[in-house]
């Protein structure tokens, strides 16, 4: 099979991280028979440098003739002072709408090796595997915004409607009779509008889901539990901005926002798959930044785009190795001496012994050494 993707490197880190799930891709068309045809295309600050507009047309267009997209990340201290409707992340906004992308996936599991390199008690996140659903398409981030022309007010308002919320709430909870049947509605129905309706909704769905046991939980206090007892969630089902700030909060229960992927979905198989983090301006070009979210997101592609779930496996095994043989990045590289000091624990020995810090590029040879 011939599968056409559209490559969007975007800014910062973007390019380095996306070169190398590129040569992943590769691997697996090489090891599995598959043949993978590559489209840059622009997007972001380094669209804004091109040709002035952060979302070229001709972006969208040809991301559409697309079979999916990849997206490393955009943004970054140089186009700050860009207008609102020109900043490099209006791009991603645009793209996710353009496309239809209604539906924000984002796994967070926990790798035993990687214990300690999250900040939280090992004993809470062991065993963590949780998904988040966040909608994408709408809510505050796409509702009507303004700022005064004295500069002294503002606003951005939060909309949803009853078929917005439907979309994304059925394919939570199908994919929650492939998982632990649970899903966990996240919102702040005690002070907004939308949230009830949120509520209202996905309880008349989950009528059709009876074996599915549906919970709510308030967004403020969820964050609490996040990290209090992070193994009471599945399936977490929420809108957009509570579901970019929980996933942010996720990624330290795994030790690394550079290690989680994101798959942007819809109905069709389409999607655009992106790791969770920035564009990392301050660590650019200089072969630290972590490469598996964006690897990872690569095995999100194969699965839910084009049906490959072998080859998803695939990746998703030589990372696992790649981290079980102990090479890192230095974002989840626990230095002895620190560690020493830090924690004063010999146990906290398991962690760094027979670990390597790794660059970007080193890491991705290993995991490339690894598909099989
Ligand atoms: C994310 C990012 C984006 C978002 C930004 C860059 C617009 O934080 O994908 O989580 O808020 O959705
Ligand atoms: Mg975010």
């Amino acid at each position: 099979m011939q599968y056409n993707i559209a490559i969007i490197k975007g800014d910062g880190i973007g390019p380095e991280i996306v070169t190398q799930a590129q040569k992943v891709i590769k691997k697996i068309g090489e090891v599995y028979n598959h043949k993978f045809n590559f489209k840059n295309l622009l997007a972001g600050g380094c669209a804004i440098d091109d040709c002035g507009e952060c979302l070229p047309e001709n972006t969208i267009k040809e991301a559409k003739n697309s079979d999916a997209v990849l997206l490393g990340a955009v943004g970054g201290p140089k186009w700050d002072n860009e207008p609102s409707n020109n900043r490099p992340e209006k791009a991603l906004l645009g793209l996710r709408s353009a496309l239809g992308l209604f539906c924000n996936l984002r796994p967070a599991k926990v790798y035993k090796e990687l214990l300690y390199s999250s900040p939280l008690k090992k004993n809470i996140i062991e065993g963590v595997d949780i998904i988040v659903y966040r909608e994408l398409t709408s809510g505050i981030y796409f509702g009507k915004k303004e700022t005064a022309q004295d500069g002294k007010s503002a606003y951005d308002i939060m909309s949803y409607t009853e078929d917005e919320i439907i979309s994304i709430a059925r394919l939570a909870f199908n994919s929650a009779r492939e998982r632990k049947k649970h899903v966990t509605l996240i919102d702040k129905s005690n002070v907004l509008e939308t949230s009830k309706l949120w509520r209202k909704v996905v309880k008349n769905i989950s009528k059709d889901y009876s074996d599915v046991k549906l919970d709510f939980m308030y967004v403020d206090n969820a964050s609490m539990q996040l990290i209090k007892n992070p193994k009471q969630f599945d399936i977490i089902l929420t809108e957009n901005m509570f579901g970019d700030i929980l996933s942010d909060e996720l990624s330290m229960i795994t030790g690394s926002i550079g290690l989680l992927p994101s798959a942007s979905i819809r109905s069709d198989k389409f999607g655009m798959y992106e790791p969770i983090h920035g564009s990392a301006p301050d660590i650019a070009d200089k072969n630290i930044a972590n490469p598996i979210a964006t690897i990872l997101s690569v095995s999100m592609m194969l699965r839910y785009s084009f049906g490959l779930e072998k080859e998803a496996v695939a990746v998703e095994n030589a990372v696992l190795k790649t981290i079980e043989d102990g090479f890192r990045t230095p974002d989840i590289y626990i230095e002895n001496i620190n560690t020493r000091k830090l924690f004063g624990f010999i146990k906290y020995k398991s962690a760094y012994k027979n670990t390597k810090k790794v660059g970007t590029i080193e890491i991705t040879d290993e995991i490339l050494r690894r598909i099989k």
